[in-house]
């Protein structure tokens, strides 16, 4: 089963089908995969009420097509290669037949813990193999899988936690991080005083930080599948069923949880991955994501698993024991297909290139980049030092509401530009609008990137509040989906994404609200206001700038800054924590009220020479006063 893109030619035809006749080109992919009932109608949708169904009627399991369907053919194929956090540790590995074990047992505990087709589960895991066998034993019995990343706070779970009306939250003891372990449990336990819905908690020993039991409450893992039988029946589940809630930060509000649907995020997750990536038998591949954000939903675990692919799942960081841990990992493994984020090439590219010349990185053969725009003289240092001037990089632009891919090129077929996320894929149709909403048609023209036509993957709701969905994404434009980000086509029509033009800022590749980060900042006792802009930071893309308001100026700014970086990762986590914290008396506002935030980015990127129109502003000396006090 392989309708997979090979040429350019192909690639056009494809592209041109998927315009032409939509329902045809979708089916035909759809129908590669094991039903237990086809689906009566493709396609049904309304943009301007938010209405997508794929394929309904239909009926089917992920997890059938993920592992049962490859057992025939690959049992005894490595599906997923787990590298520890500390590299002397042992390399664990499961077979598809070991996996699909562990997936049956697993769901056969969680029922036995009363889960229930359509019930919350949190998944609240560091970078494990269980973390991929709880996620696909929740699809195994219909539960919504909804995780939340291991760096979020306390505060920051409990939110998620009760938006979703979690029974159960699935965790570990610990999870190790380079030279530190983090306690999990503790966080857990600190966010259940406050998060009434959860009645269960199933903790995974692995770095045997020592923890609490609650009693009633709280059970070992190794424990509850003890009893477990490794036969467990998948359940029917509907092509429009909820398969996962997966909650990302907006311009406004706490984060929204996004929702993705069964028959159309597995048909999308296996087609990108298997044209982006071109994926051959017996490829080694690793995508360095969490599987708390949706690149580990999407391309650790479901796109490969689904594609009958060898994945890698790294426990550990870049940077431990040395700069040059990545780089030992392709060696050790034959890595062939690397996928990871811009922030960290920068990153590892300001280490020295001597972390990269002692290894071989010859069995590369293509290279990803995903998460936030990279910078040409990153996409260079990661062709020629990573590359070796010999692999494909493919620049993957999407959305955890997309789902999956949307723009990029397909490895060694789409000629590729540094800095390009190139060309939409087949089933993509893409819209570049200015302010109004007009079309920009042709090329060379820049603008608010939309999709006008749905595609499989795409959200279908945000959980709970369905009109938020339909006011965040398609009420800014009539009938388009609106992306959040600017975009460029260039003469050759090629795309090349520029950044958020909302108020969202791309923080090492985490997505974050300003709003969000000024709520957390505003909880400390003497904060009275903030505002927060991003600016442009050589290793993280951005950087988080505060404009901090006290009921007085501090008189130990420097103390003060530290409670708010405390403030902040409490409500939030660590990586929400400003670079920059400067205190100002007042901030530049509108005679309506509304924070000039052109004004304050402006001052953040230390352009103080010409911040445009002032005159609009309440109290226009404002500006005067906090350029004077701006931080270099
Ligand atoms: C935002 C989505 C895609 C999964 C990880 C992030 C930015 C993402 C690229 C890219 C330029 C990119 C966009 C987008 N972004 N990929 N290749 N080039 N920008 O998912 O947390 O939902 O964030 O990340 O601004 O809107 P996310």
């Amino acid at each position: 089963m392989n309708p997979r893109i090979k040429s350019m030619a192909e690639y056009e035809a494809a592209y041109q089908q998927s315009v032409e006749q939509p329902e045809q080109f979708w089916a035909a992919m759809a129908h590669e995969f094991t039903w237990k009932k086809k689906w009566d109608k493709t396609l049904s949708w309304n943009f301007n009420e938010f209405d997508v169904k794929w394929f309904e009627g239909g009926q089917l399991n992920i997890t059938e097509n993920c592992l049962d369907r490859h057992l025939e053919t690959r049992g005894d194929q490595t599906a997923i290669i787990w590298e520890p956090n500390d590299p002397t540790h042992t390399v664990r590995t499961l077979t598809y037949r070991e996996l699909h074990r562990e997936v049956c047992k697993a769901a056969n505990m969680l029922k036995a813990q009363g889960v229930q087709k359509g019930d919350r589960v949190c998944i609240y895991l560091p970078m494990v193999p269980e973390a991929a066998v709880i996620m696909l034993a929740c699809a195994r019995i219909g539960a919504i899988h909804s995780i939340v990343f291991a760096g979020f706070s306390a505060q920051s779970l409990t939110d998620r936690l009760t938006d979703a009306e979690c029974k159960i939250v699935i965790t570990a003891d610990g999870a190790f991080r380079g030279a530190k372990a983090i306690g999990l449990k503790e966080i857990v336990d600190e966010a259940l005083l406050t998060s009434p819905t959860v009645t269960r908690v199933v903790v995974l020993q692995h770095t045997m930080t020592p923890v609490t039991m609650v009693e009633g409450r709280d059970i070992w893992w190794h424990e509850a599948v003890s009893t477990c039988s490794d036969v467990c029946e998948a359940t029917v589940m509907d092509a429009e069923d909820m398969l996962f809630i997966l909650y990302t930060s907006g311009s406004t509000g706490k984060p929204k949880g996004v929702v993705h649907t069964t028959a159309g995020y597995m048909v999308w997750a296996w087609y990108t991955f298997n044209n982006v990536f071109q994926y051959d038998p017996g490829d080694i591949y690793w995508c360095t994501a969490d599987v708390g954000w949706i690149t580990g939903h999407s391309y650790i675990v479901y796109g490969p698993l689904l594609s009958g692919a060898t994945t890698l799942m790294f426990e550990g960081v870049p940077t431990y024991p040395d700069a040059g841990r990545f780089w030992q990992v392709i060696d050790k493994h034959k890595v062939n297909i690397f996928y990871t984020a811009p922030t960290a090439i920068r990153s590892l590219m300001a280490q020295g290139d001597e972390f990269v010349y002692p290894y071989s990185l010859e069995s590369l053969k293509t290279l990803g980049s995903v998460g936030e725009p990279i910078n040409e003289e990153a996409w260079q240092w990661y062709f020629d030092n990573v590359g070796k001037g010999k692999c494909w990089i493919v620049d993957t632009w999407w959305q955890t509401e997309t789902g999956g891919i949307m723009i990029s090129p397909l490895a060694h077929i789409t000629p590729t530009k540094p800095t390009f996320a190139t060309l939409p894929l087949p089933g993509v149709q893409l819209m570049l609008v200015d302010a109004n909403g007009n079309e920009l048609e042709g090329n060379n023209v820049e603008g608010n990137l939309c999709v006008k036509f749905p595609w499989p993957g795409m959200l279908r709701t945000t959980y709970g509040d369905h009109e938020r969905c339909r006011m965040n994404y398609f009420a800014t434009y009539s009938n388009l989906y609106f992306t959040g980000d600017g975009c460029r086509r260039d003469y050759d029509g090629y795309y090349r994404i520029i950044g958020r033009v909302d108020d969202v800022i791309n923080v090492s590749g985490h997505r974050m609200g300003t709003a969000e980060v000024e709520n957390a900042i505003n909880e400390h006792p003497h904060v009275i206001e903030s505002a927060v802009v991003g600016f442009p930071h050589p290793i993280k893309g951005q950087g988080i700038y505060a404009y901090v308001i006290c009921d007085h100026m501090p008189d130990h700014a420097d103390q003060r800054k530290r409670e708010i970086l405390e403030v902040v990762s409490k409500q939030i986590g660590p990586i929400a924590k400003p670079d920059k914290i400067q205190f100002v008396a007042g901030l530049p506002k509108t005679r309506s009220g509304k924070i000039m935030r052109r004004i304050l980015r402006k001052i953040a990127e230390g352009e103080t020479g010409n911040l445009g129109d002032t005159s609009t502003l309440l109290d226009p000396s404002v500006v005067e006063s906090i350029k004077n006090g701006a931080l270099s």
